[in-house]
């Protein structure tokens, strides 16, 4: 035994050592402490209440924040009590990841649910690569990535362009402008796009970005009139999705002819914008809130009636609410003195569960999330209606624009 217990102690010190990194003091300090403690257990919850993403991750918050309220009221996770520990990064990278290394070192959280944009969650990723812990990633992104410490329960981009493109090329055309954000998830998804529109043999007309938050679009404007494309395929995130769709009706452009197809523009945004602004116009997302199924009604009911009746839900709020429950039925299957992100991230694997779009499943190789794509248009009332729906759900392929790279449970492979 004693033996033993040396054994133990060397180990723990050669860890501590190895571990230290910027924060030796936490490190230690926190060595040997159980995560869940005195009938809790702490996660962080990291999204922007302030600055150009708050838009939409303040629904996303709400969203996290309801899931942790029911799960409580339901007795917890096996008698133990989520505690939220809520911080605002303001829309900023750097704020983000002083924030992410706060939840991690100081409050000691188990797992972390947070970000919208793939710029932030870049700039999280190194610190809960370094210290083994959990991010909880609802948004859709660009793919092309392959950590063990990120549960992706978002689309990637075969789950929102496979079906949409080619249903898109047939029904307006084969001109296409680009329009997006100036950060890596538009330009990601548009390689994508335009790797599926060569095989279609349609045309890039134009590919432009703006920086986030931009506001003023006449002069892109001026180029959908000159270029006159057939599709307008955005990837504008936060207020300026707004302020694009506001500008492009101001401009009398038609939706019947010139129509915005995106990634980005959910229910949430066209709330902010108005119905008007945003009817005729075509997103692709595995989730709407006009979704009928009894699980979608129970959500929908459930959000209003805690945030208020005037509320939407989307297909960031959607994934915001069930990874979380997704969380608790891997948490569940641990001993309390066994809960560590590691054994968490074990324990979701493969993890299943009937979420408001459809039964839903984190896919064991890779940590991202099988989900059911949707085409909706925009109506004045500000609802989409479901033109098409996948028959079946779709496996997550973050690679698929790299075809000789896999993300495997063994990391990144040539293949
Ligand atoms: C995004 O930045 N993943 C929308």
């Amino acid at each position: 035994m004693p033996m033993r217990r040396r054994t133990f102690l060397k180990g723990a010190a050669t860890t501590v050592a190895a571990g230290t990194g910027l924060f030796p003091h936490v490190w230690v300090k926190n060595t040997g402490l159980a995560y869940a403690q005195g009938g809790e257990i702490k996660v962080g919850v990291l999204f922007s209440l302030t600055g150009t993403t708050a838009i939409i991750e303040e629904s996303l918050h709400k969203a996290t924040i309801m899931a942790i309220e029911e799960i409580n009221a339901a007795g917890g996770i096996n008698g133990m009590r989520i505690v939220p520990v809520e911080e605002d990064p303001a829309s900023d990278p750097a704020t983000f990841a002083e924030k992410a290394r706060k939840l991690v070192l100081s409050d000691r959280c188990v797992s972390v649910f947070g970000s919208y944009t793939s710029a932030s969650r870049k700039a999280v990723l190194p610190v809960f690569e370094r210290q083994n812990n959990l991010y909880f990633y609802p948004t859709l992104y660009e793919g092309r990535e392959c950590s063990k410490n990120v549960i992706y329960t978002g689309a990637v981009p075969n789950q929102q362009q496979d079906d949409f493109v080619p249903w898109l090329v047939e029904k307006f055309g084969k001109r296409w402008y680009l329009i997006g954000s100036n950060y890596i998830y538009p330009k990601e998804e548009n390689n994508y796009c335009k790797k599926l529109l060569a095989e279609l043999g349609a045309e890039v007309v134009a590919e432009e970005y703006v920086p986030l938050g931009h506001s003023e679009f006449s002069s892109v404007i001026n180029k959908f009139r000159s270029e006159k494309p057939n599709v307008i395929f955005s990837t504008v995130v936060g207020d300026s999705v707004v302020a694009l769709h506001r500008q492009y009706r101001a401009a009398g452009l038609d939706p019947e002819t010139m129509p915005m197809a995106s990634l980005t523009t959910s229910e949430n945004e066209v709330a902010a914008m108005g119905g008007d602004a945003a009817a005729g116009h075509f997103t692709s997302a595995p989730y709407f809130m006009v979704w009928d199924s009894p699980e979608n009604q129970r959500f929908v009911e459930a959000y209003r009636s805690r945030w208020g009746g005037d509320k939407v839900t989307h297909f960031v709020s959607e994934p915001s609410y069930f990874q979380v429950y997704l969380f608790k039925q891997a948490v569940q299957k641990l001993a309390a003195s066994d809960i560590t992100p590691p054994t968490i991230r074990e324990a979701i694997k493969g993890e299943e569960m009937v979420a408001p779009q459809g039964r839903v499943r984190i896919e064991p190789e890779n940590l991202h999330t099988w989900l059911w794509p949707k085409i909706g248009q925009c109506g004045s009332d500000g609802q989409f209606t479901i033109l098409k729906q996948s028959e079946t759900w779709q496996e997550p392929d973050p690679y698929k624009a790299y075809p000789n790279q896999r993300c495997t449970a063994d990391g990144l492979k040539e293949v």
